[in-house]
Parts: structure tokens; sequence; C-alpha cells
């Protein structure tokens, strides 16, 4: 799969763009608050319509206009026509030009996996990092996993506004707990399936990138341990004084261990960042799996922060995007490689939000 052509309007630095792309390695060369990560931004955007930075739409209208356009055409065994319109008034997303209501059926005609600064987080920050990771991957995967999610987390909402009330309606709130349970049990099923298929291929990623001999593994850290709808019923004086549901796949977790030691009470700055890499390595494995191709890798300034060993690491992955016809766009800030993959096919210059190819012997 490749992204074959991208346009933007009024998307962030970006009045207009429109770029033809070859399938392989894309170099995007700039300097700092150049524009580099707003194009990945934008093509993240078209895969899973969030933007890896994690802030809403708004920010990402340039300043002073009205709203943004992202559109695509991207080849694969299919050809897909993306498109994707956000104002403060008005959102539409299409598909071959055809509206789209459920954004299940949007998802997966564009896979891309980013690597960022951000990713670190995915180790060090809270549970809700590590569940969202989740969630995207089983959202890539499976496309009744986003309408389950949606539901489970518009019930949630519901529940907890009950809770919050001074006298609490108990036949409304008893409807409410079932539907929870059922969507719930649902979410939680998906997730410990897809635990020991991910753990393997983290623990294999692990291994190409550190440079220590410890072994990685996830393991399942579930909110609930038994039977969900009698856990939730034993939580009923504790949801009552916190006015919340208390348990629920909501607050499952995903434990990362060292050796079988917690990483983020026992590892090493460097072992962490090694963690990061190795969750988003086995994302792109998990994914190629499943689908049969790898998905459009976005590296976002992590390389130049890679000593050489874990920059290698990479290459193994760009070597089957080139044979593949698959892509990869990597930012750098001054003309270099930072890494001897295979060939490069485009060069791309990143100035004030204007992207121009440049030629190989410039
Ligand atoms: N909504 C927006 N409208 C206009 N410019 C924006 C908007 N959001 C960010 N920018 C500008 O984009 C630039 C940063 O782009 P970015 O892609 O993060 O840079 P880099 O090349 O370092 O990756 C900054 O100049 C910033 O002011
Ligand atoms: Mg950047």
């Amino acid at each position: 799969m490749h992204l074959a052509h991208l346009r933007l309007r009024d998307f962030r630095n970006y009045r207009r763009l429109d770029l033809d792309f070859q399938p392989g390695f894309h170099l995007l060369i700039g300097d700092n608050a150049q524009g580099k990560s707003n194009l990945l931004e934008a093509i993240y955007l078209l895969a899973t319509l969030r933007s890896f930075r994690g802030i809403p739409g708004a920010q990402m209208v340039r300043h002073d206009q009205p709203g943004y356009f992202v559109g695509a055409h991207v080849v694969g065994r299919e050809e897909h026509d993306l498109k994707l319109y956000w104002s403060t008034s008005k959102r539409q997303i299409s598909l071959d030009d055809r509206n789209i209501r459920r954004i299940s059926e949007f998802l997966g005609a564009l896979r891309a996996v980013v690597f960022c600064t951000e990713d670190l987080q995915l180790v060090k920050g809270s549970a809700s990092r590590r569940r969202r990771f989740i969630d995207l991957l089983l959202s890539q995967t499976d496309p009744t996993y986003l309408p389950l999610l949606q539901r489970y987390t518009k019930t949630l909402r519901s529940r907890n506004a009950l809770l919050k009330q001074r006298s609490i309606d108990e036949s409304a709130l008893d409807s409410f707990t079932q539907e929870l349970v059922t969507a719930g049990n649902q979410l939680m099923h998906h997730r410990t399936q897809l635990l020991p298929r991910l753990s393997p291929l983290a623990r294999l990623a692990y291994r190409r990138i550190a440079l220590d001999q410890e072994e990685l593994r996830l393991e399942d850290h579930p909110s609930v341990r038994g039977d969900f709808a009698v856990e939730l019923a034993q939580s009923r004086h504790r949801e009552r004084a916190l006015r919340q549901t208390v348990i629920g796949p909501h607050r499952d977790d995903v434990r990362l261990l060292l050796n079988n030691r917690p990483a983020i009470q026992f590892g090493s700055e460097g072992q962490k960042r090694s963690i990061a890499l190795a969750l988003k390595m086995a994302q792109v494995e998990y994914l190629t799996g499943i689908h049969g191709n790898p998905p459009i890798l976005l590296i976002d300034d992590v390389m130049g922060e890679l000593d050489t060993k874990r920059r290698a690491a990479f290459l193994p992955l760009l070597q089957r995007a080139h044979q593949t016809r698959s892509q990869v766009f990597l930012t750098v800030t001054q003309n270099q490689h930072l890494i001897e993959g295979p060939g490069t096919v485009g060069r791309w210059h990143v100035n004030a939000g204007s992207v121009t190819s440049v030629r190989i012997d410039d």
C-alpha cells in the first residue's frame, strides 16, 4: 500500500499542497518549525482520524481560516480516494466520493504507524496511553472493534452521569449496567486475545533494538478479574461514593515487563526508549501479519535520538517497505540519511509550508 497523492488545504501551516509520491523511502528535510511533522500528521489523520500529537481538530486549521481539508489517493490491492474536511460547524469524511457516517468504514483504507518522541509515554505515561495503543491496533485490524468501543464509551458516560445525580433512577442504572457488561465483555475478549499475539512480536523487536539481554513481555492487567457483572455489583458502594463506574475495561492496563519486572519502575531511560520502539515495531509486524502487507511508516524525529544500533533495528522494516512497494516517510533536519536504508526514492525539502523535490545531486 502506498500514498500516491496527498492534498492539503489550510492544514496547519500549509495553505495548499499537492504532492505525488512513489512507493519507497522518502526523506523530508527541513529546519525546525517548517512543517515536517505537520505533513506526517496529515497522513496519520487520514489513517486513524486522530492526530498523533493527541490534539483536537481546531488546532489543525490554518490560523484565521474556517476549516481544513486533507485528501489522498491510496494505491494498494485496491485504489481509494480519501477526503476529510473539518470545521467547527461541519465535519465530513468521504471514501471514493461517498460520504461516510461510520468511521470504521473509513479506517483501513490507509494504514499507517507513526514513530515519534511521544511514544515514550507508552512506557512512562498512564494506563490510558497503553489502552489507546491497544484500541488503535484492534481498530486497525477488526472493523467491529471501534463501533464496540464507541458503544461501551457512550454507555459508560451515561452511566456515570446517572451516578452523579442526587437521586439515582435505579431502573435506568440497571439497563445501563446490562449494556455496559455486554459491550465490556466483548471488549475484554478482544483485548485478551490480542496480547498473547502481540507480546512475542514485541519481545523479538526488543531483542533487535536493545543493547541488553533482557526479555520484554506484555501482560494483561485487567480491571475485571472474573465476572464483570458480579464485580460491578460488588463495587456498588465504591461507585456510589465516588459517583462513577470504578471497574471495567476503561480501567484496564497492559504491564510492560523486563525479565518479569515492571519496566516503569526498574527500567533505565534507554530501556524505556527501546520498549517504546519495540511496541511500535510490534504494531507494524502485527498489522503486516494480519493484512499481508506492511503499513506506511511515518518516522518523526526519532532517528536523531537513537544510537547506531537502535537505528539499525529499523533496517528490516525499511527493506521490507522497499520490497513490498510500501512507503516510509522519515523527517530529518539536515540533508543526511542517518541510516543506510534502501535507495531513497524521494528527497523533499520542507520550508515554511511548502514542499519541493530535491534532486539527488543537489
Ligand atoms: N494551525 C496552524 N496554522 C498555521 N500554522 C501552524 C498551525 N499549527 C502549527 N503551525 C506552524 O507549523 C510550524 C510547525 O510545524 P511542524 O511540522 O511541527 O515543524 P517541523 O518541521 O519542525 O516538524 C510552526 O511554524 C507553527 O507555527
Ligand atoms: Mg517536527
